[in-house]
């Protein structure tokens, strides 16, 4: 036999409790195990065989002993610190006063046993400490493990998990119907497979990357809260989105900044060279004009007299464009003074030569106040909005109307037409300078009366609908 046998003999004391007991007869194997080699065994008594056994943490005499007191059989497996072995012990009672054991050593099964345990709590420690959701299912697609994360996540408890069938704790949907379609396969084929899914979460849902890795027949499956990582990825690309229109924006500016310098540049020296020839071609004209009226009347003097006039009116459109260039280029600085609105308006429209088939009112709110301002800057504010609207109604003739009434601290002024009206491609367009749709036209009208309302602190906007016509609305303060 390679397990032990030893027949004994129970010693009592005067109470009836095993002492001791003597050996009647022992294998080989069980002198071997029990470290007995050699030693003379058989007629003695355990206790002097091996003494220190009395001191064993387990009472190895007395639960042997019972056995021949209660004639049970008794079957357990303990370690002898004694002799440092773990054994498997079937002790039996075959006739009164005596018992059999039979002992196998098990001291490297339970080694093993013990290691294996070792390492399944370091590792059911190790499951649980990952923040991270992590749970394995055998091939049936039934739970096997289920961490501490999944718990927190899912806010199932481990106990309603394990042993369950995936479908039972997730519920059958197209999310988990994907998600099983991939387990399999990573079964089938025994390759790790990594996919971005949204999963139920107690409070609302969360994005995971999840990773599935064949282990034995079934699965593990650790999936990684990616939910904060791709907010941030959105906010990124939203942000860089962001830059490149901000960079867009700058690079118009800077390319507007160029072209206003330019601009600038072009106006400083028209200012220079053809201001002053240009009033010296007005004076010319002026005193050209007063000797032909003292010429006799003829069809000469007739015919100079046009081409003078003319010419006149040709040198005066020069003159605006020069003086808009010049205000659109150089800094404004108002010269604020007691203003009447209403007597501008007046002289504008005596001024202007209006086409017959454009009717022109103004009306100014009563009672109006004083303005503070300056009147030069109004002057021109109104006559180049009110030339625009009058070329917006050349073709087909309209109405143009001027109205002023005081709102709060502010003036408000609105200048209408029933023009042409500007369709959507020019709205952005046509405060820019050089922006014109005229044959005749210079493009800085706009520009510069927009630079003059703001010089004055206003505002300027407008309403348009194409065919119907045009309002153009500034604001301004009562005072400057
Ligand atoms: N009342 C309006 N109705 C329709 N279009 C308008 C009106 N006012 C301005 N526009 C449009 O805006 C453009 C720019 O006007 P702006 O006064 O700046 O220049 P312009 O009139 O073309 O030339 P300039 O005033 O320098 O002689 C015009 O060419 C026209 O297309
Ligand atoms: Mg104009």
């Amino acid at each position: 036999m390679n397990d032990g046998f030893a027949y004994c003999k129970v010693i009592l004391d005067q109470y009836g409790k095993p002492v001791d007991y003597i050996f009647a007869d022992a294998n080989e194997a069980y002198r071997r195990l029990t470290k007995l080699n050699g030693k003379p065994g058989i007629g003695r008594k355990i206790t002097e065989v091996i003494p220190s056994l009395k001191n064993d943490p387990f009472d190895w005499i007395g639960t042997c002993g019972r056995v021949t007191l209660t004639g049970k059989n008794l079957t357990f497996e303990r370690y002898c610190k004694t002799l440092g072995k773990w054994f498997a012990v079937n002790a039996y009672c075959p006739e009164k006063g005596y018992f059999a054991m039979i002992i196998k050593d098990i001291t490297q099964r339970k080694k093993t046993e013990q290691a294996l345990k070792q390492s399944e709590k370091q590792y059911k420690q190790l499951a649980n400490s990952i923040t991270n959701p992590f749970f394995a299912l055998d091939s049936c697609l039934k739970f096997t493990y289920w961490n501490k994360a999944s718990e927190k996540f899912t806010g199932i408890s481990a106990e309603n998990a394990i042993r369950k069938h995936f479908y039972e704790v997730f519920g059958k949907d197209k999310t988990t119907r994907k998600a099983v379609g991939i387990y399999l396969e990573v079964m089938r084929t025994h390759k790790s497979r990594t996919f971005i899914d949204t999963l139920r979460k107690v409070n609302g849902n969360t994005i995971f990357e999840i990773q599935v890795y064949p282990t034995g027949n079934g699965i593990s499956v650790f999936a990684k809260d990616i939910t904060e990582r791709k907010r941030l990825q959105g906010t990124l690309e939203q942000y860089t989105k962001r830059l490149e229109e901000l960079v867009k924006i700058r690079t118009e500016k800077l390319k507007g900044v160029e072209r206003l310098a330019a601009i600038g540049e072009t106006a400083g020296m028209i200012g220079h060279d053809i201001r002053n020839p240009l009033q010296s071609i007005i004076g010319e004209l002026y005193l050209a004009e007063e000797e032909l009226k003292a010429l006799p009347e003829s069809a000469e003097k007739k015919k100079i007299t046009e081409s003078i006039l003319s010419i006149e009116e040709q040198t005066m459109y020069i003159n605006k464009i020069v003086t808009d260039l010049q205000d659109y280029a150089k800094p404004l600085s108002p010269v604020v003074q007691e203003t009447n609105l209403e007597e501008i308006i007046q002289s504008l429209i005596s001024a202007l030569d209006f086409p017959d088939n454009i009717k022109v009112s103004y009306l100014v709110e009563k009672p109006f106040p004083t303005l503070k301002t300056d009147p030069s800057f109004i002057q021109r504010i109104l006559t180049n909005l009110t030339v625009n609207g009058i070329q917006a109604m050349q073709e087909k003739g309209g109405e143009l109307t001027i109205n002023a009434f005081p709102r709060a601290k502010t003036v408000i002024i609105a200048i209408s037409d029933t023009g042409v009206g500007i369709p959507d491609a020019g709205k952005e367009k046509i405060f820019k300078p050089l922006f014109t749709t005229k044959s005749k036209g210079q493009g800085f009208g706009l520009a510069v009366v927009k630079k003059l309302v703001e010089a004055l602190n206003g505002h300027i906007s407008f309403e348009t609908e194409v065919g119907k016509g045009t309002t153009f609305i500034i604001e301004m303060p009562l005072r400057d």
